[in-house]
């Protein structure tokens, strides 16, 4: 990224003994979708409030289209910010809550005219722009305050967990229309969420965290198939992870070899790997499949789109294996030979203690 438009430099900060956020670098492109992935406490909230000029920081720097930012003050920051709660002014009608960003800026009563407008169309509420905050749903509400975070063009809109107040179908649907706004907005984007899917469905690149520091950033596709770590592999989708030796380029595990199609990612002969198998690439061998681990299926839930299994067999550590719902039913107690690609056997990178 040779011209980021959003450059946190080494940015930390403590409250007295307390680390809320360990020193972070992250670069954030033009138009770029990025979000803050990670638990609760993970410093997400910090960074964003630290990016908005709404917390100071205890070192680093920030700096925005190349100009440095740490110490300018919130309102003079062309950012816009939404916040989980709303924040709306209660007593103002929707327009005027939008239009708050432009009188503040001391735009003409024309350009806020048609700015406000073109703002609240975008979000589908031009019809309402007479109302106040409480006579909306908590969807509108959310609505209007993405209008109010763009409406001034904005060099970057940051989100802290906008969605996370909404019950899980408006979730599900102002979901797609963030995503639609930033594909017509072309906007830079920090958003901040725990939710996994959220983050996936969103993102151009995720920033997971973790114990107030970055753990990995990737895209979701990357972040998927390639964690580097064990937290970063179990809170993105679902996971085996299983220890084994490294043994000729292969992955010794009891008296099993599982063969890796990434064998530059394993340490060196004799040393400890953990290696990544996501339950949906596991497969039932046919005969013709050299590579079998044999099972017993040892418990089974039937979730209707797809069917859990539980598998105890050769590999240590028991199975979770995910197929397909519908068709013959899975019996407690059968045997089965399952398979693996090299490709689905990834090996960590990074394996902390
Ligand atoms: N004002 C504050 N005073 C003391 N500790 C704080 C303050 N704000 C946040 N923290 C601490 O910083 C850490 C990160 O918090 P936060 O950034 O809100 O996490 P997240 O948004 O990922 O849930 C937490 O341990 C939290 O308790
Ligand atoms: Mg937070």
């Amino acid at each position: 990224m040779t011209h980021p438009k959003l450059d946190i430099r080494s940015v930390a900060k403590r409250y007295g003994e307390a680390i809320a956020l360990s020193p972070t670098s992250l670069q954030v492109g033009a138009g770029e979708f990025l979000t803050l992935l990670g638990p609760s406490g993970s410093g997400k909230t910090t960074l964003l409030m630290m990016i908005a000029g709404l917390t100071e920081t205890s070192g680093g720097e920030i700096l925005l289209d190349g100009q440095e930012i740490t110490r300018k003050p919130a309102y003079r920051r062309e950012i816009g910010v939404v916040f989980q709660n709303y924040a709306l002014f209660p007593h103002l009608s929707v327009f005027e809550n939008v239009a708050f960003p432009l009188r503040m800026r001391k735009r003409s009563e024309s350009e806020l005219k048609s700015a406000v407008g073109r703002a609240l169309e975008l979000v589908r509420l031009g019809h309402l722009a007479g109302r106040l905050p409480r006579e909306l749903s908590g969807g509108q509400q959310q609505r209007v305050a993405f209008a109010r975070a763009i409406v001034f063009d904005p060099q970057l809109v940051l989100m802290d967990e906008p969605l996370g107040a909404l019950d899980k179908k408006l979730r599900d649907e102002l979901k797609l229309e963030i995503r639609k706004l930033h594909a017509e907005l072309k906007k830079t984007i920090v958003y901040v969420t725990h939710d996994q899917d959220e983050a996936m469905l969103l993102s151009d690149r995720v920033c997971l965290m973790n114990e107030a520091r970055v753990e990995q950033i990737d895209t979701p596709a990357a972040l998927y198939e390639r964690p580097r770590t064990r937290f970063a592999a179990g809170f993105v989708g679902e996971s085996n992870l299983i220890d084994g030796i490294v043994a000729g380029g292969r992955i010794r595990i009891g008296d099993q070899l599982l063969a890796t199609a990434h064998g530059d990612r394993l340490p060196a002969e004799g040393k400890p790997v953990t290696v990544l198998i996501r339950p949906e690439r596991l497969r039932f061998a046919g005969t013709s499949d050299v590579a079998q681990l044999q099972g017993k299926v040892v418990d089974v839930i039937d979730l209707g789109a797809v069917r859990r299994l539980s598998i105890a067999g050769d590999l240590a550590a028991g199975l979770t294996m995910t197929v397909l719902g519908g068709g013959r039913p899975v019996e407690v107690g059968s045997d089965v030979a399952l398979t693996i690609a090299p490709e689905d056997v990834v090996p960590l990178t990074q394996c902390v203690p």
